[in-house]
């Protein structure tokens, strides 16, 4: 696939939105400050073997502090635009019970800080830290949930939307219901697969009905919601391998797809899980709520899923799973997910621009009304300064040029990109990798809380200052579907 061309620039329409992305728990710290109580990843966190390492988000980048100088450093990057997340149990700490004006106004002069340096504010309302009294009554796997989820949307666009318009539902459902409910590597940490499937539907019902929250709030939002959708490949063009690819793009993408743009459920999806559920947590009307017209899909995307069908052979290769806790529930006894080799990122995840141009020419064939948003990409790698300072990290460069360029190819072919996020502005803390992995393109020395910008910082200024990858910075490193390496991400993710 020519997604590198050296010798030409890979450019951006004019208007193209740059910028970087954060969530709560990772950075704020201020764990039990000002009325913020406990969420399900300080319990997690908490809990002995669950995180890297004994990590925990207490303090993080101190960012509940330190936002004025983070958002100076967005200012001095020349970053247009900045997605962070609001942290629920902050903002009403039992999920369900009074607001927290102390919360709200955190973000209320974040976003006023952000507006002083001609940052737009992008807010997520739902960055994975569910306040733990919700999952003490069954959290995601709880109907009510979804209207508490609706209520705190309100709460929050009642005191930010005079100056926030652009807002996001979600982020990464799949990795709250599947990583969260299903594998357990993530909060809670259960195992349940008929209650991932489930707390999948009552996230997606929370999105709907959030929707419409923010919509008779302010007329004018721009309401999105992220999903970390996988460029989904099969080993072989073999029937059973590329059923195999079916059922995982039925799990990770199409179970989001279909009704948040109206199509109901995937029928094969049913099949694929009747053998665990009849779905009867689907209600008349839910469908519809969950089809609430939105106005961007934000993308969040790091490295492709290559999958093969699991069969006698490789069952007796060991490579059986059943009796391992699962994220794909109904795939356990069908699908094997394969190792691939390098070049790999820190979090052992290919590096693969290549599977991101597929996945953006692919929604826009499938969903050609709706534009897109990169919400998230970017890459772990073990950066530390040098003698003088420096923080090199060509290899970040590496993957941001690649992938930025196979952006730029998507959009010269039709596919509507508004914007880019690369994540993250800082180190942090990296959920059950503590703060083991930095994706950050700046460097947090997390003993002193000093930020460095690492030269990929650098470098991004230079491309969103001339809004396009300069020619000479080209270099042919894209990889072809065949040559393409290393285990998918959600499945390294799920089975940790
Ligand atoms: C995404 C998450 C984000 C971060 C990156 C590396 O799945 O949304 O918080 O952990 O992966």
């Amino acid at each position: 696939m020519p997604l590198n061309d050296p010798g030409t620039a890979a450019t951006f329409p004019t208007g193209f939105l740059w910028g970087t992305a954060t969530a709560a728990y990772q950075i704020e710290g201020a764990a039990t400050e000002d009325g913020r109580t406990a969420s399900i990843w300080d319990t997690f966190s908490h809990t002995p073997g669950k995180v890297s390492g004994g990590d925990t988000g207490d303090v993080a980048c101190d960012h509940y502090h330190r936002y004025g100088e983070d958002v100076g450093l967005m200012s001095d990057l020349g970053i247009q635009a900045y997605r962070f997340s609001v942290s629920w149990p902050r903002v009403r700490p039992s999920g369900s019970g009074p607001v927290n004006p102390a919360g709200l106004d955190f973000y209320s002069r974040l976003v006023d800080s952000l507006l002083g340096r001609g940052i737009t504010p992008v807010a997520t309302l739902y960055h994975w830290d569910l306040p733990q009294e919700l999952e003490d009554t069954n959290g995601w796997a709880n109907r009510d949930t979804a209207y508490r989820f609706a209520e705190y949307a309100g709460l929050v666009a009642d005191r930010l939307a005079d100056r926030v318009q652009v807002w996001t539902t979600l982020n990464e459902p799949w990795c709250s219901a599947f990583l969260g409910y299903g594998s357990g590597v993530h909060a809670p940490g259960r195992t349940e697969p008929v209650t991932a499937l489930t707390a999948a539907h009552h996230l997606l019902l929370a999105h709907g009905l959030a929707v419409r929250e923010l919509r008779s709030r302010v007329a004018s939002a721009q309401v999105s919601i992220t999903l970390n959708l996988s460029a989904v490949r099969a080993a072989s063009e073999s029937a059973a391998d590329r059923d195999a690819a079916r059922r995982v793009d039925a799990l990770a993408n199409r179970i989001f797809l279909g009704p948040i743009f109206g199509a109901g459920y995937p029928a094969d999806l049913g099949n694929d899980t009747a053998g665990l559920t009849d779905w009867s947590f689907v209600r008349e009307g839910d469908e519809q709520v969950i089809a609430s017209p939105i106005d961007v899909l934000g993308v969040n995307y790091y490295t492709p899923t290559l999958v093969a069908a699991l069969d006698s052979h490789t069952m007796s290769d060991g490579h059986r799973t059943s009796s391992v806790a699962s994220a794909w529930p109904g795939c356990e006894e069908t699908v094997h997910f394969l190792s691939q080799p390098g070049p790999y990122t820190e979090m052992g995840w290919s590096v693969d621009a290549v599977g991101l141009h597929e996945l953006l020419t692919r929604l826009h064939r499938d969903y050609p009304q709706v534009p897109l948003m990169i919400t998230e990409n970017g890459a772990a790698y073990a950066d530390f300064p040098d003698d003088t300072g420096a923080v090199h990290d060509p290899e970040r460069v590496a993957y941001l040029r690649d992938h930025l360029t196979a952006v730029s190819r998507a959009i010269e072919e039709g596919v509507d990109v508004r914007g880019y996020f690369v994540w993250s502005l800082l180190d942090n803390f990296e959920w059950a990798y503590g703060y083991a992995k930095r994706f950050g393109i700046t460097y947090v020395d997390f003993s002193t809380q000093q930020r460095i910008f690492k030269d990929s910082a650098h470098w991004y200024r230079s491309v969103l200052t001339r809004n396009s990858v300069p020619a000479e910075d080209h270099v042919v490193t894209a990889h072809s579907i065949v040559s393409s390496t290393a285990a998918g991400r959600l499945a390294s993710r799920s089975v940790e």
